[in-house]
């Protein structure tokens, strides 16, 4: 296990370009391989998730190429098995090959994903929208086994705007007979993304980023080249790094418009923000600002998975800040870790209040998750003295060359290999 060493104090500024998008890449390489030509994606981040996905699409007969983060997905060589229990429980998104999978080879044998450090992951609306679309699904003993037995576009009505629900039901219905309409899809940026790569794989699909989505099935589709979107929540971690250490940002590559609620609250806070086409400015000059209720909600409303790096920004803020979880339950599992740096943070249930301190302290700290270990980083940057940041894997997870970029930012940081 390995851990960072970070010495803080520095103020972190300066420009980057923003990997692509985790949330992005999972469902296109999922994608991919239902194409029966190789697919190209640019902007492919080297993160641990999208090898874990990688090991499973090999499992299954792909090659898979990487020329920096350019990445060729041929899956003509496909043969359907078992995805073990290891690399299942490896990465919980990746029930998101189900759909893909069956819709290759109208079979599929996953384990249940179960739970992971944000609490349980259910897939019941995945689930239910298969079996809509004609898909046999025996539980048994952790394992889903589905069989696609006579597949025929249905009308799909989501009782949450589910990310990952959306998405398989996208690619199955693309190779699905018949008109599938989904209503109350969920409306991210990756879901649109995904629109794009399908459509430019061949497939009829329209409505992504609104709550109502038509897909017409088509009999095959081919690989095409494509560039997933910048990673919005790895922008948003940058943005709070440097913010909290007041510095001055320009982060590249990057929509605006996927990170309008994160950028309202870094405005309430009192950072200046100036937003060009595809790039974002930030620059702290006076106090943090304590910003009232922040509320994570699906998209366009403030994203679950900043919560935690905002939260760490928010510690230091002149006054008291009210953070609501409303998607994971244990959103909060890095509190206890920032209490140690010196932040006081009050939860009750999905509430967390923070009382804006003077100071954070450098501290021996672990991290709970992915998201939750960018908020350690985050605090550590601010906090006076040195902090030793462990089980980075978490990190890894998301976040590209997180450290080398967070030095050229001028961070003091260095990853110990233990
Ligand atoms: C995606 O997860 C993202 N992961 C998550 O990012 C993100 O937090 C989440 O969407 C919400 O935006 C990927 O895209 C790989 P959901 P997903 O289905 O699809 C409940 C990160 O840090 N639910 O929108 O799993 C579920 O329990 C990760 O990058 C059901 O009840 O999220 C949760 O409360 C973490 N039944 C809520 O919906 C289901 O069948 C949102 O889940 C499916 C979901």
């Amino acid at each position: 296990m390995n851990k960072y060493l970070l010495s803080g104090g520095k103020v972190i500024g300066g420009n980057i370009k923003i990997q692509g998008a985790k949330n992005s890449i999972l469902p296109v390489l999922a994608a991919a391989l239902m194409c029966d030509t190789p697919a190209t994606i640019i902007n492919c981040p080297d993160i641990s998730d999208v090898n874990a996905t990688f090991n499973i699409l090999r499992h299954v007969g792909c090659e898979i190429t990487r020329d920096g983060n350019c990445v060729t997905i041929d899956s003509s060589s496909f043969a359907p098995k078992k995805i073990p229990d290891l690399m299942m429980r490896e990465m919980r998104s990746s029930v998101i090959l189900l759909g893909a999978m069956l819709a290759k080879c109208g079979h599929a044998e996953v384990t249940f994903p179960g739970g992971c450090e944000l609490g349980p992951r259910p897939i019941d609306l995945h689930i239910s929208a298969f079996r809509r679309l004609g898909v046999n699904i025996v539980e048994h003993g952790g394992e889903l086994v589905c069989e696609a037995m006579n597949l025929r576009g249905a009308d799909i009505h989501l009782s949450f705007p589910s990310v990952g629900a959306t998405e398989n039901v996208m690619l199955l219905a693309s190779l699905c007979k018949g008109k599938t309409v989904i209503e109350n899809a969920a409306k991210e940026p990756e879901i649109e993304d995904l629109q794009a790569f399908l459509i430019a794989c061949g497939a009829k699909i329209s409505g992504a980023g609104s709550s109502r989505i038509v897909i017409e099935g088509v009999p095959k589709l081919f690989g095409c080249e494509h560039k997933v979107i910048a990673d919005r929540i790895v922008a948003a971690t940058y943005l709070a790094a440097s913010a909290i250490t007041g510095g001055e940002i320009e982060i590249e590559d990057c929509e605006p418009r996927h990170l309008g609620a994160i950028l309202s609250v870094f405005e309430q806070s009192g950072c200046k923000i100036i937003c060009k086409k595809d790039k974002i400015a930030l620059a702290r000059k006076g106090d943090i600002l304590p910003v009232g209720t922040i509320r994570s909600l699906p998209y366009p409303g403030f994203p679950t998975d900043a919560m935690a790096q905002i939260m760490a920004y928010l510690s230091l803020a002149k006054g008291n800040s009210v953070f609501v979880e409303n998607i994971f339950q244990n959103r909060y599992k890095h509190v206890g870790e920032l209490e140690r740096m010196g932040a006081s943070i009050k939860v009750h249930g999905n509430i967390a209040v923070v009382e804006g301190v003077k100071s954070l302290c450098g501290a021996n700290v672990v991290s709970t998750d992915l998201r939750g270990g960018a908020a350690l980083v985050i605090a550590g940057l601010a906090a006076e003295g040195q902090s030793e940041i462990e089980m980075i894997e978490y990190i890894e997870r998301g976040y590209q060359d997180f450290e080398n970029n967070l030095r050229s930012l001028g961070a003091s940081i260095e990853k110990i290999k233990i």
